[in-house]
C-alpha cells in the first residue's frame, strides 16, 4: 500500500510517499522544505511565520512527493498527517491540508502523534523490527523513554521534567554565537575541546527513575559564560561544547543503563533531530554492544522532521483501525495517543 505522509508541527513542510506491505518498508520520496533560514534571522522559531510559510510550501511538496515517488494521487491508499504535539498554527496547516485531500479523493485518512512516528522511523530503516522495544526519543521538544509492546501502543517509562535535550543544546549554542539551531554545530565543536575542562551539573534526576532535568545544567553553563565574560574572557567555545555535551551524554547513558535494567529490553530505539549526536549515538553503540542489546538508529535523514517517518506510523494505525475523519483536530499537547 502506497501511504501519503504530510509533516508540518515545527519549521519544516515535508511530503512522502512510503511502500509499507507485509516484509517491504520502502521510501519513495520524502521531501522536506526546511525553513530554518527565515528563523534563523530571529534566533529560534517564530510560530506565525511558521505557519504562513506552512501554507506557501505545503501543496508544492506534496505534489513533489507525488511526482517523485511516481504515482498518481489515485493509487494513495491512506493519508497520514501529523496532528500533534507541535507548534498549533503550524500543525493546523498540515491537518487542514490531508483532510481536504482525503475528502477530495475519498482516501482514508489516519492522525499521527509526531512523537510516535519519529520511532517509526526505524521501520524504514530496520526492516525487521517489530515491538516489544525500547525507545528513547530526543528531539527539540522531548527527551523521553517509552515502552513500545505494539506499533500504536507507547507507555512513558521516563522523561525530561522541564526542558528537552535539543533545547539544552540549542540555547547554550546560541550564548556562542551559533546560528539557530546550534545542535549539530555544537556537536561538531565537541569533538575540538576538553570535555574536562568545566565541571557542570548532570541532568540526570538522583534516584530510581529515567526522568531528566535541563534547566539546571542550562542556567549553570550560561553562569560560566556569564562570569567569564565579566572577568572580560572570552571562554573557549570547544571546551564548553565539549564539558556540556559530555554531561548531556553520561546523563542519557546512565538512565538507558536503568531503563535496559529495569525493563530487561533487548531492544532500543533512539529516535528524533537529537539523535543525530554522534557523541549520543556512539555511547549508546558502545552501552548497547556491551549489553548484547540491539540498537537501532535511524539515519541522520531520518531523524530530523520528516513525513517518510509519519507515513510509516500512519501504516500501523491504518492497519489499527485508528482512522481520522473531517472532524479530526490539531493539538498542541502530547497526549500520549
Ligand atoms: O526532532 P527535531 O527535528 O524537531 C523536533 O521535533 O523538536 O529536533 C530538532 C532538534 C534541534 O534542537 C536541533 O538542534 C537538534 O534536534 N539537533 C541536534 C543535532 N542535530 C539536530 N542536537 C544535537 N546534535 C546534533 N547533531
Ligand atoms: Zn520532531
Amino acid at each position: 500500500m502506497y501511504v501519503l505522509g504530510i509533516e508540518s508541527s515545527c519549521d519544516e513542510t515535508s511530503a512522502a510517499v512510503v511502500r509499507m506491505e507485509e516484509g517491504r518498508r520502502e521510501i519513495l520520496s520524502n521531501i522536506v522544505a526546511s525553513q530554518i533560514e527565515i528563523h534563523r534571522l530571529y534566533g529560534g522559531v517564530v510560530p506565525e511565520i511558521a505557519s504562513r510559510a506552512h501554507i506557501e510550501a505545503v501543496s508544492r511538496i506534496t505534489y513533489e512527493a507525488l511526482e517523485t515517488a511516481g504515482i498518481g494521487i489515485g493509487e494513495v491508499g491512506c493519508i497520514a498527517v501529523t496532528s500533534h504535539p507541535g507548534l498549533i498554527g503550524a500543525l493546523l496547516v498540515g491537518v487542514n491540508f490531508a483532510k481536504s485531500l482525503a475528502f477530495a479523493h475519498k482516501i482514508p485518512l489516519v492522525a499521527v502523534n509526531h512523537v510516535k512516528a519519529h520511532v517509526a522511523a526505524a521501520y524504514l530503516e530496520y526492516t525487521e523490527l517489530k515491538p516489544p522495544f525500547t525507545a528513547l526519543v530526543v528531539s527539540g521538544g522531548h527527551t523521553s523513554f517509552y515502552s513500545v509492546d505494539d506499533p500504536t501502543d507507547f507507555v512513558e517509562i521516563g522523561a525530561t521534567r522541564d526542558d528537552a535535550a535539543g533545547e539544552a543544546f540549542d540555547k547554550i549554542g546560541r550564548v556562542i554565537g551559533m546560528p539557530y539551531p546550534g545542535g549539530a554545530a555544537m556537536d561538531a565543536l565537541a569533538k575540538e575541546g576538553d570535555a574536562k575542562a568545566i565541571k557542570l551539573p548532570s541532568p540526570a534526576i538522583v534516584g530510581d527513575n529515567a526522568d531528566f532535568s535541563f534547566s539546571g545544567l542550562k542556567t549553570a553553563a550560561l553562569n560560566y559564560i556569564n562570569s567569564e565574560r565579566q572577568k572580560g574572557v572570552e571562554p573557549s567555545h570547544a571546551d564548553i561544547a565539549a564539558s556540556y555535551t559530555k554531561t548531556i551524554v553520561d546523563a542519557i547513558v546512565k538512565k538507558t543503563k536503568y531503563i535496559l535494567d529495569t525493563h530487561s529490553s533487548r531492544c532500543l530505539v533512539l529516535a528524533g533531530g537529537v539523535a543525530a549526536n554522534s557523541h549520543i549515538r556512539g555511547a549508546l553503540e558502545t552501552l548497547c554492544k556491551s549489553r548484547g542489546v540491539e540498537f537501532c538508529r535511524p539515519s541522520l535523514k531520518l531523524c530530523s522532521d520528516n513525513a517518510a517517518m509519519v507515513a510509516a506510523q500512519g501504516y500501523f494505525e491504518y492497519l489499527a483501525g485508528n482512522f481520522a475523519d473531517t472532524s479530526l483536530n490539531a493539538s498542541a499537547n502530547d497526549d500520549g495517543n
